[in-house]
């Protein structure tokens, strides 16, 4: 098993680049399935959590595969004879592998999916997502921890969601776009990620309305067709990276990113008293003489993301004065703060809400990760930490960033994975 291995002080100063999003390429890649022939997609991230979807979609007998000579295109063919089923073995392993359940049960009409459990961050039940296909007619029963759905036709209805869910609102957008008539699709998620799903959807010939906004109206149609697609890039990613700029000390420009989908992200930095700059196509974040403690409360977009919240939480254990942070999202999502005291950080925790006193410095410790995004916010620990930072169960940070350590040490990082 890897480990990462910092030796911190070093302020970041340069140009990186960011991958393509995660959580746009997994829905992406699951939305394949709405149409016989191959879809190939560029700038698709080189992760964990990626090669997982590509091979749920070839246990179903998709030809899915991340092209050799171009590692960042990935074709995923489909003939039709599909078996429209994702195992438990494979679903225990990501619970986004549950996005194919919604485009099988309209492609099909039967689906098969394991139930996805409990995860390290909170309970995610995915009650949402079977809310809304029954709204569109699918029959679902849970069976020896499987969904079973299934639906002749599907139908066009009006589905609203209890609580707002990023891949509930894409799972059954990806269902509807084959319904028979018109689906209303309330209280939906307004992440980039879902309107650029929609976007590919919409290339196919899907007809979708609204995406990005809380209303979503999809007018069914017979047959979608397949799509050629290049994958927005990651604003977690972005923003993980500017943290880092921020917490070194540094200065660095994040190229290939969205800015006015970072906003919340962008906010919070100059608040800490970072300066952020757009800068053809990127951002560039430098860091100030003295970072200042900034109140942080999650959100669903555009509020602030809890996929940013353990970043901004190293940040702060480093500011000065006190910060205030209320996950909102997750119920378990606070697992890096153990691990982050080990590092010398002052935090509280009290429900949801985190109080994060700043110290003057951190000084290097062994730690691990427990979910992707505590990952990052320990790497970011140890790049101000004073000494040595070794960070194991690397397989949570390999799921979701695209040769992290590789990035920050071309930004003069001492920073290398070693096998533990
Ligand atoms: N929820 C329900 N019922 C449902 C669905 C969700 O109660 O049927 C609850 C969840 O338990 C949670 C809240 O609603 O408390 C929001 O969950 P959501 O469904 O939006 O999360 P998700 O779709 O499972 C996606 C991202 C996550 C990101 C969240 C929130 C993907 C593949 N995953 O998860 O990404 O944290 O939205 O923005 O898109 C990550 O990248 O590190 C990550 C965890």
């Amino acid at each position: 098993m890897d480990k990462i291995v910092i030796k911190g002080g070093q302020a970041l100063h340069g140009e990186v680049q960011a991958s393509g999003a995660k959580n746009a390429a997994l829905p992406i890649l699951a939305s394949a399935l709405l149409a016989d022939g191959t879809s190939t997609y560029r700038n698709v991230p080189d992760l964990a959590d990626v090669a997982t979807m590509l091979k749920v979609l070839r246990t179903m007998g998709c030809d899915a595969e991340r092209n050799t000579e171009t590692s960042d295109v990935c074709q995923v063919g489909v003939n039709g004879h599909i078996t429209p089923e994702a195992p438990y073995e494979l679903v225990k392993t990501m619970r986004a592998s549950v996005l194919v359940l919604g485009p099988l049960v309209a492609r099909f009409g039967r689906a098969r999916v394991s139930m996805p459990g409990g995860c390290a961050i909170g309970a995610r039940p995915i009650d949402q997502h079977l809310k809304g296909l029954k709204a569109l007619g699918a029959d679902i029963h849970l069976t020896e921890g499987y969904v079973e759905a299934q639906a002749k036709q599907l139908k066009g209805g009006t589905v609203n969601f209890d609580v707002i869910t990023v891949t509930g609102t894409e799972n059954v957008m990806m269902a509807a776009v084959l319904a028979k008539g018109r689906t209303v699709m309330e209280n939906c998620a307004r992440e980039p990620e879902v309107e650029e799903l929609a976007k590919v959807l919409n290339k196919m010939g899907a007809r979708i309305e609204g995406a990005g906004t809380s209303i979503i109206t999809i007018q069914g149609v017979d047959g979608l067709k397949p799509v050629e697609h290049a994958i927005l890039p990651d604003r977690i990613e972005a923003g993980t990276l500017l943290v880092a700029a921020a917490i070194s000390g540094g200065d660095v420009l994040v190229k290939r990113v969205v800015p006015e989908h970072m906003d919340a992200m962008v906010e919070k930095l100059r608040e800490a008293g970072c300066t952020l700059t757009a800068e053809g196509g990127g951002l560039r974040c430098k860091a100030p003489q003295r970072l200042e403690a900034v109140n942080i409360t999650t959100t669903e977009h555009p509020g602030f993301p809890t996929d940013m919240q353990a970043q901004l939480m190293a940040l702060m254990s480093v500011s000065q004065g006190t910060s205030v942070i209320n996950e909102n999202i997750f119920e378990n999502r606070f697992m890096h703060v153990p691990e982050l005291h080990r590092l010398g950080a002052d935090i509280t925790i009290q429900g949801h809400t985190a109080v994060v006193k700043g110290v003057k410095g951190l000084s290097g410790a062994p730690v691990m990760a427990t979910d992707l995004r505590a990952s990052a916010s320990l790497i970011l620990a140890g790049l101000r930490a004073e000494g040595r930072t070794d960070v194991s169960r690397v397989y949570h940070l390999d799921r979701g960033y695209e040769r992290l350590e590789r990035k920050l040490s071309g930004l003069g990082a001492d920073i290398r994975r070693e096998k533990a």
